[in-house]
């Protein structure tokens, strides 16, 4: 709970309190905690693993919203406006999150003055990380935009050795597409074009990006 930021502020009582009233559950890859539109009473706080949240459109296509990793907490806005879930959540690897009912989430807001801070601050964080993605997706070419998110996921995950960073990554190809906003046809000729350039390499489960060859 100590790499929870939410939960910075709270002594050892204060987390063992937590732990004690919330329950920790394990769910496998390509779970479904809950979909959109449904009634949440639940808010969840990612311990390992990786969340992604996403919508779909009438005819059944998934934008990816977010990625959710450890540390990490959502499930925030039904519980505090009383509407519906606003996006689907899905685990992408092995994942164990602590969840928190309605009610104790609510007495912590009214209790921690430092957690209703961390949930309004995150609030802020993911209207800016919004309005970022409503400015790449007015303003930015498919190709552009399949770069900028590899780019992201290397700072977010990367390890850098020299000049290689080798990022972890739980997303398949169609959900890169989905984040980056593009089809699968257009992320897989902008990915051959780098491989072929030698600017990335493609492995199971990660992707390399050769810094060298990036800035040439
Ligand atoms: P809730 O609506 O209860 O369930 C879905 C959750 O996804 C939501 O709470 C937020 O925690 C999270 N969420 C929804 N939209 C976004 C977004 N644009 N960026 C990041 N997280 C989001």
């Amino acid at each position: 709970l100590k790499k929870v930021s939410l939960f910075d502020n709270l002594n050892d009582d204060q987390l063992e309190h937590i732990l004690r009233i919330a329950n920790r559950r394990t769910f496998q890859t390509g779970t479904i905690l809950f979909q959109e539109k449904d009634y949440g009473n639940t808010f969840y706080v990612v311990l390992t693993g990786t969340i992604k949240l996403f919508t779909r459109s009438n005819s059944g296509e998934e934008k990816i919203l977010s990625l959710v990793n450890a540390g990490e907490s959502f499930g925030e806005l039904s519980l505090l406006d009383g509407r519906p879930r606003s996006a689907s959540a899905q685990t992408l690897e092995t994942t164990t999150v602590l969840e928190l009912s309605s009610q104790t989430f609510m007495e912590l807001l009214q209790t921690h003055f430092d957690i209703t801070r961390g949930i309004l601050a995150e609030l802020c964080r993911r209207l800016r990380q919004t309005n970022e993605h409503v400015n790449d997706l007015t303003f930015l070419d498919g190709r552009t935009r399949v770069l900028k998110n590899l780019i992201t996921l290397a700072n977010q995950n990367g390890k850098r050795d020299g000049q290689i960073i080798t990022v972890h990554m739980a997303l398949n190809f169609d959900e890169l597409a989905q984040m980056a906003g593009v089809t699968k046809i257009v992320l897989t000729d902008v990915i051959r074009e780098f491989e072929s350039r030698g600017v990335l390499q493609f492995g199971i489960g990660e992707y390399k990006i050769n810094l060298l060859k990036l800035r040439g």
